[in-house]
Protein backbone atom coordinates (compact mmCIF):
# COMPACT_ATOMS: atom_id res chain seq x y z
CA UNK A 1 0.00 0.00 0.00
CA UNK A 2 1.21 3.60 -0.40
CA UNK A 3 0.09 7.16 0.09
CA UNK A 4 -0.87 8.97 -2.87
CA UNK A 5 -1.19 12.42 -3.34
CA UNK A 6 -4.35 14.31 -3.13
CA UNK A 7 -5.30 16.41 -5.47
CA UNK A 8 -6.63 19.87 -4.61
CA UNK A 9 -8.70 22.29 -6.12
CA UNK A 10 -8.53 23.80 -8.60
CA UNK A 11 -6.67 20.38 -10.21
CA UNK A 12 -8.44 19.54 -13.73
CA UNK A 13 -8.32 15.97 -12.77
CA UNK A 14 -11.37 17.22 -9.97
CA UNK A 15 -13.61 17.86 -13.36
CA UNK A 16 -12.42 15.33 -15.39
CA UNK A 17 -15.56 12.66 -16.91
CA UNK A 18 -14.77 9.25 -14.95
CA UNK A 19 -14.77 5.76 -16.35
CA UNK A 20 -16.94 2.94 -15.38
CA UNK A 21 -14.62 -0.06 -14.45
CA UNK A 22 -14.48 -3.31 -15.93
CA UNK A 23 -12.05 -5.20 -14.87
CA UNK A 24 -12.01 -6.23 -11.24
CA UNK A 25 -8.15 -6.92 -11.06
CA UNK A 26 -5.37 -6.35 -9.28
CA UNK A 27 -5.08 -3.05 -9.80
CA UNK A 28 -8.31 -2.00 -8.47
CA UNK A 29 -7.56 -3.60 -5.74
CA UNK A 30 -4.27 -1.84 -5.51
CA UNK A 31 -5.85 1.88 -5.93
CA UNK A 32 -8.64 0.31 -3.60
CA UNK A 33 -6.04 0.31 -0.96
CA UNK A 34 -4.07 3.06 -1.59
CA UNK A 35 -6.78 5.28 -1.53
CA UNK A 36 -7.58 3.57 2.11
CA UNK A 37 -4.52 4.57 3.35
CA UNK A 38 -4.20 7.89 1.82
CA UNK A 39 -7.58 8.60 3.43
CA UNK A 40 -6.62 7.26 7.05
CA UNK A 41 -3.52 9.33 6.60
CA UNK A 42 -5.36 12.58 5.89
CA UNK A 43 -8.74 11.81 8.66
CA UNK A 44 -10.99 11.48 6.05
CA UNK A 45 -14.23 10.07 6.22
CA UNK A 46 -14.71 9.54 2.34
CA UNK A 47 -12.46 9.32 -0.61
CA UNK A 48 -12.89 9.20 -4.24
CA UNK A 49 -10.83 8.05 -6.90
CA UNK A 50 -10.75 11.45 -9.05
CA UNK A 51 -9.44 13.40 -5.64
CA UNK A 52 -5.87 11.23 -5.98
CA UNK A 53 -5.61 11.82 -9.94
CA UNK A 54 -7.18 8.70 -11.10
CA UNK A 55 -10.72 9.50 -13.03
CA UNK A 56 -12.39 6.37 -12.21
CA UNK A 57 -15.90 5.59 -10.78
CA UNK A 58 -14.17 4.42 -7.03
CA UNK A 59 -14.80 5.31 -2.92
CA UNK A 60 -13.96 4.55 -0.21
CA UNK A 61 -16.11 5.62 3.08
CA UNK A 62 -15.32 4.94 6.72
CA UNK A 63 -17.92 6.35 8.92
CA UNK A 64 -17.71 5.31 12.53
CA UNK A 65 -15.81 2.43 11.56
CA UNK A 66 -18.50 1.26 8.69
CA UNK A 67 -16.66 0.65 6.10
CA UNK A 68 -17.97 0.53 1.99
CA UNK A 69 -16.19 0.60 -1.34
CA UNK A 70 -17.86 1.54 -3.84
CA UNK A 71 -17.14 0.55 -7.41
CA UNK A 72 -19.20 2.11 -10.12
CA UNK A 73 -21.98 3.57 -7.91
CA UNK A 74 -25.65 5.02 -9.23
CA UNK A 75 -27.99 6.42 -7.36
CA UNK A 76 -31.52 4.78 -7.71
CA UNK A 77 -33.54 7.05 -5.41
CA UNK A 78 -32.89 9.78 -3.17
CA UNK A 79 -35.59 11.32 -0.85
CA UNK A 80 -35.75 14.66 1.50
CA UNK A 81 -32.78 17.47 2.29
CA UNK A 82 -30.88 18.54 5.54
CA UNK A 83 -27.76 21.10 5.67
CA UNK A 84 -24.92 19.85 6.78
CA UNK A 85 -21.52 20.72 7.69
CA UNK A 86 -18.97 19.49 5.28
CA UNK A 87 -15.40 19.43 4.38
CA UNK A 88 -13.42 17.64 1.73
CA UNK A 89 -9.77 16.18 1.06
CA UNK A 90 -9.58 18.74 -1.90
CA UNK A 91 -10.65 21.92 0.40
CA UNK A 92 -8.47 21.99 3.11
CA UNK A 93 -9.13 23.41 5.98
CA UNK A 94 -12.78 24.31 4.49
CA UNK A 95 -15.97 23.58 6.17
CA UNK A 96 -19.67 24.81 4.57
CA UNK A 97 -22.71 23.80 5.09
CA UNK A 98 -24.71 22.45 2.12
CA UNK A 99 -28.18 20.65 1.46
CA UNK A 100 -27.86 16.74 1.15
CA UNK A 101 -30.14 13.63 0.57
CA UNK A 102 -31.77 12.58 3.48
CA UNK A 103 -32.14 9.06 2.13
CA UNK A 104 -30.53 7.38 -0.66
CA UNK A 105 -30.37 3.88 -2.36
CA UNK A 106 -27.42 3.08 -4.04
CA UNK A 107 -26.55 0.34 -6.22
CA UNK A 108 -22.69 -0.32 -6.74
CA UNK A 109 -20.44 -3.23 -6.54
CA UNK A 110 -17.70 -4.10 -4.12
CA UNK A 111 -14.33 -4.51 -4.72
CA UNK A 112 -14.60 -8.21 -6.46
CA UNK A 113 -17.63 -7.05 -8.44
CA UNK A 114 -20.23 -8.44 -7.03
CA UNK A 115 -23.55 -6.02 -7.22
CA UNK A 116 -24.87 -4.77 -4.54
CA UNK A 117 -27.54 -2.42 -3.23
CA UNK A 118 -27.98 -0.21 0.20
CA UNK A 119 -29.99 2.20 1.85
CA UNK A 120 -28.42 4.46 3.63
CA UNK A 121 -29.58 7.71 5.66
CA UNK A 122 -28.35 10.70 8.30
CA UNK A 123 -24.77 11.73 7.68
CA UNK A 124 -23.70 8.59 5.82
CA UNK A 125 -26.36 9.60 3.28
CA UNK A 126 -24.02 12.77 2.93
CA UNK A 127 -21.67 11.57 2.67
CA UNK A 128 -22.48 9.10 -0.06
CA UNK A 129 -23.77 11.59 -1.97
CA UNK A 130 -20.93 13.85 -1.20
CA UNK A 131 -18.56 11.19 -2.45
CA UNK A 132 -20.68 9.86 -5.65
CA UNK A 133 -20.70 13.57 -6.38
CA UNK A 134 -17.01 13.66 -7.28
CA UNK A 135 -17.24 10.77 -9.68
CA UNK A 136 -19.51 13.19 -11.91
CA UNK A 137 -17.18 16.23 -10.92
CA UNK A 138 -19.71 18.15 -8.65
CA UNK A 139 -17.66 19.64 -6.40
CA UNK A 140 -18.36 21.21 -2.67
CA UNK A 141 -17.76 24.61 -4.44
CA UNK A 142 -20.31 24.57 -6.72
CA UNK A 143 -22.99 23.68 -3.78
CA UNK A 144 -22.92 27.01 -2.23
CA UNK A 145 -24.06 30.05 -2.66
CA UNK A 146 -21.79 32.48 -5.15
CA UNK A 147 -20.87 34.83 -2.42
CA UNK A 148 -19.68 32.22 -0.08
CA UNK A 149 -17.93 30.19 -3.58
CA UNK A 150 -15.97 33.98 -3.63
CA UNK A 151 -14.98 33.27 -0.44
CA UNK A 152 -13.97 29.70 -0.41
CA UNK A 153 -11.78 30.56 -4.03
CA UNK A 154 -10.11 33.47 -1.68
CA UNK A 155 -9.61 31.69 1.18
CA UNK A 156 -7.75 28.40 -0.98
CA UNK A 157 -5.67 31.55 -3.00
CA UNK A 158 -4.35 32.35 0.24
CA UNK A 159 -3.52 29.09 1.43
CA UNK A 160 -1.56 28.02 -1.62
CA UNK A 161 0.60 31.25 -1.23
CA UNK A 162 1.49 30.85 2.30
CA UNK A 163 2.38 27.20 0.82
CA UNK A 164 -0.09 25.58 3.45
NI1 LIG B 1 -14.77 15.60 -1.24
Amino acid sequence: MSIREICRYPAPVLREPTETIHEFDGELKKLVEDMWETMYASDGIGLAAPQVGVPKKVIVIDYNGEKYALVNPEIISREGSVTNEEGCLSFPGIYVNVDAPERMDVRYCDESGEAREISVDGFLACVFSHEIDHLNGRLLIDRVSPLRRQFMKKRLAKDAKSGD
